[in-house]
């Protein structure tokens, strides 16, 4: 189906929710074959093995990105050749076959396409694109399983956390790790997330929106935010955590730092210990659900810090705006990272 009369929503009170939408992609493939031609059909639930890899041994990556609706009118994606990329990445960690970047973008643009009259407004929220890949097949022992499924569906989404741009309070959390050495933390392997819900659900009753998690080793430094990579600013200086195979590699986090040291900024990508960063200036977490998302206080152990007294900090801003920008086409984009859905 192809239409293009606008869904009946209120596209000023979306929130970050599932909306179900027209049509989806699919693909097979067995173990070492090749993947069949992707077909668009209507959006329907799938019908799988109780046996299924993915449902018995959490065999299966998720990605996330964004199509917006352009300055110009336009439809656009952001750098989803990152994602293709990040998802042959976890795919290679996960012993699943690598779905090609060529048919990962023509999978995205044909979703997107047939779905375009669930693109909100220019500024009020994103079609969010939601890539699948999955172990299908029936397997009892613990290995590979014999066929993999790729599927794209979007939603609608409006800010994915309350209150929009308004600084949001963090928890560090004291008890939970997201992710250890040599475990599966840098790719978007889905088994990542299940865990991280009840230490999330539980902040969340405490009024924090979201926790930090800490290394696994010492307790010490920053890894993330539950859905998005962590930033700080102190003296004109911009820290992130260094990528060490814990931490997500976000395609947020990448642009921001390309736009961040390109306006002349010093970025560094080091070890941030957590006392460092509850003496920064501003603090900020970034990705495509959370965009650029400011921090106004983190509270760890006793102690609680504060950024910012309820604005968000100058440099957050700068790069917000940049980065939305870009995004929308309100800006020249140099460095081609959208790509027009046509
Ligand atoms: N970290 C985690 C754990 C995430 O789930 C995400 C979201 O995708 C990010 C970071 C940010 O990554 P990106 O900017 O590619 O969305
Ligand atoms: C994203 O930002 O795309 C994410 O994957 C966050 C998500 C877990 C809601």
């Amino acid at each position: 189906m192809l239409d293009n009369d606008s869904p009946a929503i209120d596209w000023d009170s979306m929130i970050f929710s599932y909306q179900k939408t027209d049509r989806m992609y699919i693909s097979h493939c067995k173990e070492g074959g090749d993947w069949s031609p992707g077909v668009m059909q209507d959006f329907q639930d799938l019908s799988m093995s109780p046996a299924a890899g993915v449902l018995n041994y959490g065999q299966g990556l998720f990605e996330g990105l964004k199509a917006q609706r352009a300055a110009d009118g336009s439809i656009v994606m952001f750098r989803p050749e990152r994602n293709a990329s990040r998802m042959q990445d976890g795919a290679k960690r996960l012993g699943m076959p690598v779905v090609p970047e060529e048919m990962f973008l023509d999978a995205v643009r044909k979703t997107v396409l047939e779905n375009s009259r669930w693109v909100p407004p220019m500024g009020k929220g994103a079609l969010y694109i939601r890539p699948l890949l999955m172990g299908s097949g029936a397997i009892l022992g613990v290995a590979p399983a014999p066929e993999y499924t790729f599927l794209v569906y979007v939603s609608p989404v409006g800010p994915y956390f309350k209150g929009g741009l308004r600084p949001i309070s963090l928890k560090v959390s004291d008890d939970f790790h997201r992710a250890a050495p040599g475990g599966s933390g840098g790719v978007k392997a889905i088994g990542n997330y299940a865990p991280g819900m009840v230490p999330s659900k539980a902040a969340k009753s405490e009024g924090f929106a979201e926790i930090i998690y800490l290394d696994a080793v010492h307790h010490r430094y920053v890894e993330e935010v539950g859905a998005a990579n962590f930033f700080c600013v102190k003296d004109g200086v911009i820290s992130t955590p260094e990528l060490t195979g814990t931490i997500l590699p976000g395609v947020t986090r990448e642009s921001v730092i390309e736009i961040a040291r390109d306006r002349g900024y010093e970025v560094r990508e080091e070890k941030v210990d957590v006392d460092y960063a509850l003496s920064a200036d501003e603090c900020f977490c970034a990705g495509t659900a959370a965009v650029v998302s400011s921090i106004g206080s983190i509270k760890h152990g006793d102690r609680v810090a504060s950024f910012g007294d309820g604005e968000v900090g100058p440099i957050t801003r700068i790069l917000h705006d940049e980065l939305t920008a870009i995004q929308q086409k309100r800006i020249p984009d140099e460095r081609g990272w959208t790509v027009a859905v046509e």
